[in-house]
């Protein structure tokens, strides 16, 4: 193992947001390399907005100033994402107690798959706290403003995709 730190920030990022860009940016100022890992086939979750490439390509170039940061889209296990790319822990951001009883699951089926691979978690800065990517959908859907809850190229796209013209 090399003795540079690598960590993978997996998600579905359907699509980013400024939440999400903010643990990205508190990882890559803790960790030597940070691999964002976009998720092409979340089990759980049913079709996604954008594909894989568009989400690896919103987050990019919001990162685009971040030298350690890596952008990749992935469809295995996580912990076999994280063991291809030599990372040594999977960080998450953790917002409310609610995000808590999934995020403990996850980490006890990744640890039962990959013992020495860490789950470390990075609490939510307050002002984002309150936002998800399903919460900044649902905005667009109806015509909200979410330009201060994502980057201007993800707001452009969800208007795009969204609203009503
Ligand atoms: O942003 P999300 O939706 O909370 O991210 C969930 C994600 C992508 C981290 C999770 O669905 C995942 O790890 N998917 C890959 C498959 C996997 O390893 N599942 C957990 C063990 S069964």
């Amino acid at each position: 193992m090399s003795d540079e730190s690598t960590v993978v920030c997996p998600g579905s990022y359907d699509p980013v947001t400024n939440g999400h860009l903010d643990i990205i940016k508190r990882a890559a100022n803790t960790f030597d390399r940070v691999v964002v890992g976009v998720a092409n086939n979340p089990v759980r979750k049913s079709g996604t907005l954008f594909s894989g490439e568009e989400r690896r390509g919103f987050i990019e170039e919001a990162t685009a100033d971040l030298p350690n940061v890596e952008v990749q889209v992935f469809a295995e296990l996580l912990v076999e994402f994280a063991r291809r790319n030599e990372a040594t822990a999977v960080v998450k951001g953790l917002r409310a107690i609610s995000d808590f009883e999934y995020e403990f699951e996850m980490a006890q089926l990744n640890r039962l798959l990959a013992p020495e691979i860490e789950s470390i978690y990075i609490i939510a800065s307050p002002n984002y706290s309150f936002l998800s990517s399903t919460g900044v959908k649902e905005m667009a859907t109806f015509g909200g403003d979410v330009s201060e809850l994502v980057p201007a190229a993800v707001a452009k796209a969800l208007a795009e995709r969204l609203g009503k013209g």
